[in-house]
């Protein structure tokens, strides 16, 4: 089958278009033909070698297809949607080897997808929008009216967390790059922020003297300083990404990486309880052991889909064989929304 596979850990050349030998599916996995990649922020870092578990090049990178079942090898658990059978349409959850046309996954991470759904969407929903969903309700318990910062509103995760928020009937908050900023008004951000121009803590103070209920940071480094300081009483960091990490060029810069790790802030337990706030820290790849609650949150946003609540926003959809220059549109912060890799 065909792959794009990391030669070498760098930039987005490394990518390669390669023949390499068909997954064997194991007892308990799922073969499935896939259709659509969703790209995610991790994949880039997965490339640099700033991912952890990353394997040794070469490899296959890549978390999130959806595609129809080939076939399911005896052993396979049952779903709790019922079992899945050969020509469902799923989207799935691998551990890696990702960008390639065919992919054996574990049962327990593939979810049956809505009847009529795009592959493109179903690929561009569950890392999103179970990490926005999972913060914001699950751990952040949020409640109508309450006030919310999101970093990087119009990226993935950003847009379904102002969806979702929306939903819910929050008061946002929205930081986005100088372009992005109508798109930010249009899809209901209240208060979108331009971070090349404003403070954002001025920004939110200005508005909550007091502080408010939480912050989504994915940017990292002294950004989950900052935030910090939006917070009042009840107010809920939520940390689940370093993007700081990755340069505008796609390479790995120790000194980068080394310089945003050293400005983080160290949490005190005492000035957590003293000023009654949280730092929840969400990774998917470990809720994943979670299985059942992942899932129950995916059922969640399958019917939101369903009933017109929530809608990804594909950004820009590229070919297969174009990994690296969907890669280098993220990194040139181009994107407003999900990236698609499609496979014909
Ligand atoms: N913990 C988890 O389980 C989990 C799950 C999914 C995603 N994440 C993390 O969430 C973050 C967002 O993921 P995503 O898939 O939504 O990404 P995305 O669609 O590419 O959006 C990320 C946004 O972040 C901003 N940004 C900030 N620093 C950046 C940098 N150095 N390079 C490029 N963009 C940068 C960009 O917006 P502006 O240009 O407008 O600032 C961009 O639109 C990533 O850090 C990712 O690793 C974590």
């Amino acid at each position: 089958m065909r792959a794009m596979v990391v030669r070498r850990y760098g930039p987005p050349e490394v990518f390669e278009a390669r023949q390499v030998p068909d997954p064997q599916p194991k007892p308990g996995e799922v073969l499935i033909r896939v259709k659509a990649i969703g790209v995610n922020f991790a994949d880039l870092l997965q490339r640099m070698g700033l991912y952890p578990d990353t394997p040794k090049p070469p490899f296959v990178p890549g978390l999130e297809i959806a595609g129809v079942v080939e076939k399911v090898i005896e052993g396979a658990r049952r779903g709790e949607g019922g079992a899945l059978k050969a020509g469902d349409a799923v989207v799935a959850l691998p551990h890696f080897n990702a960008y390639a046309e065919w992919a054996a996954v574990p049962a327990s991470v593939v979810y049956r997808l809505p009847a009529g759904m795009p592959f493109d969407d179903g690929a561009a929903i569950p890392a999103n929008y179970l990490t926005a969903h999972h913060a914001m309700f699950t751990m952040g318990n949020l409640q109508p009216g309450d006030r919310i910062l999101i970093h990087g509103a119009a990226g993935g995760v950003g847009i379904g967390a102002v969806q979702l928020a929306r939903a819910k009937g929050l008061v946002i908050f929205g930081t986005a790059g100088p372009a992005k900023q109508e798109y930010l008004r249009k899809i209901g951000v209240h208060h979108p922020i331009d971070h090349e121009k404003t403070d954002f803590v001025e920004a939110v103070l200005k508005f909550a003297p007091d502080g408010i209920e939480m912050v989504m940071d994915a940017v990292g480094g002294k950004s989950f300083a900052d935030s910090y300081k939006c917070l009042g009483p009840t107010g809920r960091l939520v940390v689940y990404g370093f993007s700081v990490a990755a340069g505008p060029d796609g390479k790995r810069h120790w000194w980068r990486s080394l310089k945003a790790f050293a400005q983080m802030p160290r949490f005190s337990p005492l000035k957590l309880m003293g000023q009654s706030v949280s730092v929840i820290g969400v990774n998917l790849g470990q809720i994943q052991r979670r299985g059942a609650l992942l899932r129950g949150e995916l059922d969640e946003l399958f019917r939101m889909y369903t009933a017109g609540i929530i809608k990804p926003e594909i950004g820009k959809t590229f070919p297969l064989d174009q990994a690296a220059a969907a890669h280098q549109y993220i990194h040139d912060r181009k994107n407003i929304g999900k990236v698609i890799l499609s496979v014909k």
